[in-house]
């Protein structure tokens, strides 16, 4: 780098030092991107601001931890009044007291509640708890269902969903693990031929917060199977909590799990996380007996409920308790899938633009119809290389659009109509550029 403003401004000079420096140049690999990064110094409700001044409406929001959008003007002044007070002291205090009551209000399943430093502890943490509690080993998971990228959790998540999708993964790890697909006749005949099974884990949403839904019905039965054999239910809401409701998927639907995971939404979009659930089965977390005695789980994290955290989460799950950000930022998407609709029957690309709660998903290719992907396999859904995400990725954020890591985005309480107008008019662009280099096709 060749001065001090290069190294803060230029993001040609940041992206080929970081590429010396960090691994692939990135601290996470959905931030790579088909050209070089960009690099944001700025964010706020909407929008963020790249080192060269340019903008991009945020449809990434934190990886879907912000429903309230950037920089939040109460989040923001939680942090500021917290920071003199000390952001870490390694103790209990008050603020975790009110942010659990809070979860416990909120989420229907979250009887007592445990903090972590991540989503992915959260679900590694349901795991060892529903093995702990039950005694047994194994954990059922879905094709394709994202739950963290711990050793225990990893596998299933990406095709070929039998195998660790990487290296490193400890030998053995894989047959904790038990990857289905989403099919409730193929979980009963597990239960029923497998009796070392602690507990099912799904993403609540189906697999990568909706891009693949579940049959209709799908958590019920799994809440009914889960009963009759007798395993812990785990609803992974990481993603799906506090966002398809106040209280998450089971606040939506009443259906409600023995475990929660969650992470994002829960720190109001700082570190961190929580494993919430029945007081019966969170007992093998409390600490005053031994921890050698039978059943009881070992938990520790350094930075588990820091008042740093805590203080914006707390003044984050107190707006969405009120359930006003979720009637917009689901308004906003309803309008955001309708216009895309649009985009494709206009120019007769083969596609569908569906997704739940406050988030779009775009699907290129054959579809039962513009709205629904229904009946289309996992394969199906995924059947689009990398280079075409990537290459739609990178034709929107030239034409100042951010979106998630695949064909999809998060929308949040700060996203205005001009904010979806003006993503459409860029998304239609987009597609124009994909067809014309032949990426994606017509219906
Ligand atoms: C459904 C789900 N579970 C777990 C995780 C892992 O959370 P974290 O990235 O905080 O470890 C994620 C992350 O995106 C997720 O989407």
């Amino acid at each position: 780098m060749s001065s001090t403003t290069d190294a803060t401004t230029n993001q040609k000079a940041l992206w080929d030092h970081a590429l010396d420096i960090m691994p692939g140049g990135v601290s996470h690999p959905n931030r790579r991107k088909a050209g070089d990064a960009i690099y944001i110094n700025r964010a706020e409700g909407s929008r963020m601001w790249d080192v060269e001044g340019n903008e991009y409406i945020d449809y990434s929001m934190g990886s879907a931890s912000l429903l309230l959008g950037h920089a939040h003007p109460d989040v923001v002044k939680a942090i500021i009044e917290q920071a003199p007070l000390g952001t870490y002291t390694a103790s209990c205090h008050p603020l975790e007291v009110e942010w659990a009551e809070l979860v416990k209000e909120l989420v229907p399943s979250a009887e007592q509640v445990r903090f972590v430093g991540t989503g992915s502890e959260a679900t590694a943490l349901a795991a060892r708890v529903a093995r702990a509690y039950t005694g047994k080993t194994k954990i059922i998971r879905f094709q394709g269902h994202y739950n963290g990228w711990s050793d225990v959790t990893i596998t299933g998540s990406e095709f070929p969903y039998d195998e660790a999708p990487g290296a490193g993964v400890v030998p053995g790890a894989a047959e904790a693990i038990v990857v289905l697909p989403t099919d409730p006749e193929r979980v009963e005949e597990t239960l029923k031929t497998n009796d070392d099974i602690a507990g099912i884990m799904v993403e609540a949403s189906g697999a990568n917060w909706g891009s693949i839904p579940m049959p209709e019905n799908f958590l019920q039965n799994l809440r009914d199977l889960a009963d009759k054999y007798e395993v812990v239910l785990i609803f992974d809401e990481v993603i799906t909590g506090f966002r398809w409701s106040p209280g998450g998927v089971q606040g939506l639907t009443g259906i409600v799990p023995d475990l929660s995971s969650m992470a994002k939404i829960v720190t109001g979009g700082n570190p961190g996380g929580a494993l919430g659930g029945k007081s019966e089965i969170m007992e093998v977390l409390n600490p005053r007996t031994t921890t050698h005695a039978d059943r009881k789980v070992v938990h520790k994290g350094t930075f588990n409920a820091a008042p740093i955290v805590a203080a914006p989460a707390v003044a984050t799950l107190k707006i969405v308790k009120t359930g006003e950000p979720h009637k917009h930022a689901n308004a906003m998407a309803e309008k955001m899938r309708e216009g895309i609709r649009t985009i494709l029957e206009e120019h007769q690309v083969a596609g569908a633009a569906y997704g739940e709660s406050s988030t779009y998903q775009i699907h290129f290719g054959k579809t039962p119809s513009r709205d629904s992907v229904e009946g289309l396999s996992p394969e199906e859904l995924r059947g689009v290389p990398s280079s075409t995400v990537l290459g739609f990725q990178q034709a929107l954020l030239d034409r100042g659009v951010n979106n998630m890591s695949h064909f999809g985005g998060m929308l949040s309480s700060a996203h205005t109509d001009e904010d979806v107008e003006q993503t459409l008019k860029a998304i239609e662009g987009a597609i124009e550029e994909l067809m014309a280099e032949g990426s994606i096709g017509r219906a």
